[in-house]
Protein backbone atom coordinates (compact mmCIF):
# COMPACT_ATOMS: atom_id res chain seq x y z
CA UNK A 1 0.00 0.00 0.00
CA UNK A 2 1.34 3.32 -0.94
CA UNK A 3 -1.51 5.56 0.60
CA UNK A 4 -3.69 4.56 3.45
CA UNK A 5 -7.10 6.93 3.34
CA UNK A 6 -9.01 6.42 6.49
CA UNK A 7 -12.60 7.39 7.43
CA UNK A 8 -14.30 8.35 11.03
CA UNK A 9 -17.27 8.05 11.93
CA UNK A 10 -20.50 8.54 10.37
CA UNK A 11 -18.73 8.44 6.87
CA UNK A 12 -19.92 5.20 5.83
CA UNK A 13 -23.27 7.20 5.66
CA UNK A 14 -22.23 9.46 2.80
CA UNK A 15 -25.22 10.04 0.17
CA UNK A 16 -27.83 9.93 2.37
CA UNK A 17 -26.51 11.58 5.65
CA UNK A 18 -27.56 15.41 5.26
CA UNK A 19 -26.63 15.47 1.23
CA UNK A 20 -26.95 19.27 1.08
CA UNK A 21 -24.03 19.39 3.21
CA UNK A 22 -21.95 16.08 2.26
CA UNK A 23 -23.50 15.47 -1.22
CA UNK A 24 -24.78 12.87 -2.73
CA UNK A 25 -22.02 10.18 -4.01
CA UNK A 26 -22.17 7.23 -1.42
CA UNK A 27 -19.42 5.94 0.67
CA UNK A 28 -19.06 2.94 -2.09
CA UNK A 29 -18.45 5.50 -4.89
CA UNK A 30 -16.12 7.28 -2.70
CA UNK A 31 -14.08 4.46 -2.41
CA UNK A 32 -14.03 3.73 -6.25
CA UNK A 33 -13.63 7.46 -6.53
CA UNK A 34 -10.34 7.25 -4.81
CA UNK A 35 -9.02 4.33 -5.98
CA UNK A 36 -9.35 5.00 -9.35
CA UNK A 37 -7.89 8.60 -8.25
CA UNK A 38 -4.95 7.01 -6.44
CA UNK A 39 -4.52 4.53 -9.79
CA UNK A 40 -3.90 6.89 -12.16
CA UNK A 41 -1.29 8.86 -9.85
CA UNK A 42 0.53 5.95 -10.11
CA UNK A 43 -0.38 5.15 -6.50
CA UNK A 44 -1.97 2.09 -4.48
CA UNK A 45 -4.76 3.23 -2.35
CA UNK A 46 -6.31 1.45 0.75
CA UNK A 47 -9.55 2.76 1.50
CA UNK A 48 -10.90 2.43 5.29
CA UNK A 49 -13.72 3.45 7.11
CA UNK A 50 -14.61 2.74 11.16
CA UNK A 51 -17.26 4.37 13.91
CA UNK A 52 -14.78 3.31 16.50
CA UNK A 53 -12.44 5.41 17.88
CA UNK A 54 -9.48 2.97 18.85
CA UNK A 55 -9.56 1.07 15.24
CA UNK A 56 -9.07 4.36 14.14
CA UNK A 57 -6.45 5.00 16.37
CA UNK A 58 -4.42 0.91 15.44
CA UNK A 59 -4.53 2.18 11.86
CA UNK A 60 -3.10 5.04 12.37
CA UNK A 61 -0.34 3.05 14.29
CA UNK A 62 -0.34 0.88 11.22
CA UNK A 63 0.99 4.09 9.09
CA UNK A 64 3.53 5.21 11.71
CA UNK A 65 5.14 1.74 11.76
CA UNK A 66 5.01 1.36 7.86
CA UNK A 67 5.60 5.08 7.17
CA UNK A 68 2.90 5.14 4.93
CA UNK A 69 1.20 8.36 4.03
CA UNK A 70 -2.17 8.85 5.09
CA UNK A 71 -5.08 10.91 4.08
CA UNK A 72 -7.32 11.34 6.90
CA UNK A 73 -10.90 12.49 7.59
CA UNK A 74 -11.61 11.86 11.07
CA UNK A 75 -14.91 12.99 10.44
CA UNK A 76 -16.43 14.51 13.90
CA UNK A 77 -13.14 12.60 16.07
CA UNK A 78 -11.22 15.33 14.05
CA UNK A 79 -12.80 17.76 17.08
CA UNK A 80 -12.92 15.75 20.30
CA UNK A 81 -10.31 13.26 19.87
CA UNK A 82 -6.93 14.27 21.66
CA UNK A 83 -5.94 10.53 21.33
CA UNK A 84 -6.62 10.49 17.30
CA UNK A 85 -4.09 14.23 17.24
CA UNK A 86 -1.40 12.26 19.40
CA UNK A 87 -1.43 9.27 17.26
CA UNK A 88 -1.14 11.81 13.74
CA UNK A 89 1.96 12.84 16.01
CA UNK A 90 3.17 9.54 15.88
CA UNK A 91 2.93 9.42 11.98
CA UNK A 92 6.67 10.00 9.74
CA UNK A 93 5.04 10.31 6.39
CA UNK A 94 3.23 12.92 5.02
CA UNK A 95 -0.41 13.45 6.34
CA UNK A 96 -3.19 14.89 4.19
CA UNK A 97 -6.69 15.96 6.69
CA UNK A 98 -9.68 16.44 4.31
CA UNK A 99 -13.05 17.83 5.77
CA UNK A 100 -15.98 16.93 2.88
CA UNK A 101 -17.67 20.27 4.48
CA UNK A 102 -16.11 23.73 4.83
CA UNK A 103 -15.89 23.38 8.60
CA UNK A 104 -15.12 27.11 9.29
CA UNK A 105 -18.65 27.78 7.42
CA UNK A 106 -20.14 25.67 10.27
CA UNK A 107 -20.89 25.57 13.88
CA UNK A 108 -18.33 26.73 16.03
CA UNK A 109 -17.30 23.40 17.16
CA UNK A 110 -16.04 22.25 14.02
CA UNK A 111 -13.88 25.24 13.91
CA UNK A 112 -11.07 23.03 15.94
CA UNK A 113 -9.09 20.42 14.88
CA UNK A 114 -6.91 17.91 16.30
CA UNK A 115 -5.46 16.57 13.29
CA UNK A 116 -4.42 20.08 11.87
CA UNK A 117 -1.56 20.97 13.92
CA UNK A 118 -0.05 17.58 12.49
CA UNK A 119 -1.00 17.85 9.10
CA UNK A 120 1.26 18.81 5.96
CA UNK A 121 -2.19 20.46 4.26
CA UNK A 122 -5.56 20.57 4.85
CA UNK A 123 -8.31 20.52 2.28
CA UNK A 124 -12.34 21.36 3.30
CA UNK A 125 -14.88 21.92 1.51
CA UNK A 126 -14.09 20.21 -1.68
CA UNK A 127 -16.90 18.02 -1.51
CA UNK A 128 -15.46 14.46 -2.11
CA UNK A 129 -13.04 15.94 -4.99
CA UNK A 130 -10.50 16.71 -1.48
CA UNK A 131 -9.96 13.54 -1.63
CA UNK A 132 -8.73 13.42 -5.17
CA UNK A 133 -6.63 16.62 -4.18
CA UNK A 134 -4.95 15.18 -1.77
CA UNK A 135 -3.46 12.00 -3.31
CA UNK A 136 -3.00 14.68 -6.10
CA UNK A 137 -0.87 16.23 -3.27
CA UNK A 138 0.85 13.59 -1.50
CA UNK A 139 2.21 12.14 -5.47
CA UNK A 140 3.57 15.70 -6.32
CA UNK A 141 5.21 15.50 -2.87
CA UNK A 142 6.98 12.10 -4.33
CA UNK A 143 8.21 13.94 -7.59
C1 LIG B 1 -16.50 16.15 8.22
C2 LIG B 1 -16.78 17.41 9.05
C3 LIG B 1 -16.98 17.07 10.50
O1 LIG B 1 -17.24 18.25 11.26
C4 LIG B 1 -18.15 16.13 10.67
O2 LIG B 1 -18.27 15.74 12.03
C5 LIG B 1 -18.06 14.94 9.79
C6 LIG B 1 -17.55 15.09 8.43
C7 LIG B 1 -16.43 16.46 6.72
O3 LIG B 1 -15.91 15.62 5.97
O4 LIG B 1 -16.96 17.50 6.27
O5 LIG B 1 -18.49 13.85 10.16
O6 LIG B 1 -15.22 15.64 8.61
Amino acid sequence: TDVLILNGPNLNRLGTREPHIYGSTTYAELVTLCELAAKELGLNADVRQTNAEHELLAWLHEAADNETPVVLNAAALTHTSVSVGDACAMLTAPLVEVHISNVHKREAFRHHSYVSAHADAVIVGAGVNGYRLALRHLASLGE
